[in-house]
């Protein structure tokens, strides 16, 4: 059987003009989550968005938001976005002093709570904390910018979190989304899936083509022709 595969539109490339609209229509044209990236001009040199637009935007939808924590310190701002309607929230180890703590505090506030990985960062961040996790994120990008160039090396990177989830699987533990984030495109999201992502960012490739609903569709058919895993 093929694993869900859930397409998560960036609003970082979203028109923040008109960005309620934007968020209705690219869940109309059948995104199933919305991907919310929080940069504090610290620890990546960009300015994005808190948790008052998390407020304003969780309103217009039962999607789940996907928080994507691109800040230092972690721990002070995670209750906001838990109030605020954030559903998962993910953070990179650099940016915690305590990984396991900020992991267990994002779970108590009632989210589910995500380990990112800078193309640099070693998964073994995960060796002792598999059973505090909820999802996994390989960034295909270095964090701060959209549009820019699939990294290829998170293939393999991607390969090794799959293998990880799966045996951890095996030992009982919970259910783990492996999402990808960075330079996902149509005529590469197959390949990605290959290597065992299940959940897909796409920023530019969604929010910068004309048609929202048409290139959707068109990531939904390149998964269609990944084969089931074992
Ligand atoms: C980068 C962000 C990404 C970005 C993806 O730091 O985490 O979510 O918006 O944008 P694209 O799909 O354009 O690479
Ligand atoms: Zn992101």
């Amino acid at each position: 059987m093929q694993p869900i595969y859930r397409i998560a539109p960036s609003i970082l490339s979203a028109n923040f003009a008109r960005l309620g609209d934007e968020v209705t229509s690219v869940l109309e044209a059948g995104a199933d989550m919305i991907h919310f990236d929080v940069m504090d001009n610290h620890y990546v040199p960009n300015l994005t968005i808190g948790p008052l637009v998390c407020e304003a935007i969780r309103p217009l939808t039962k999607a789940v938001i996907d928080v994507h924590l691109m800040v230092k310190p972690v721990d002070r701002i995670v209750p906001d976005f838990a109030k605020a309607g954030a559903n998962i929230i993910s953070f990179h180890p650099e940016g915690s002093e305590h990984v396991d703590r900020t992991l267990s505090l994002i779970r108590e506030q009632g989210c589910k709570a995500g380990l990112v990985f800078n193309p640099a960062t070693p998964l073994d961040w995960l060796d002792d904390v598999m059973d505090k996790v909820d999802l996994i994120l390989i960034m295909s990008v270095n964090p701060g910018f959209g549009g820019q160039t699939f990294i290829p090396r998170a293939l393999a990177k991607l390969a090794d979190a799959r293998q990880r989830i799966d045996r951890a699987r095996e030992a009982g533990g919970g259910e783990i989304l492996l999402e990808i984030d960075g330079g996902v495109k149509i005529d590469n999201i197959a390949e990605i899936a290959r290597a065992g992502a299940d959940t897909f960012v796409a920023g530019s490739a969604i929010f910068g083509s004309g048609d929202y609903r048409a290139t959707i569709a068109s990531m939904r058919s390149a998964l269609q022709t990944v084969a089931a895993r074992r």
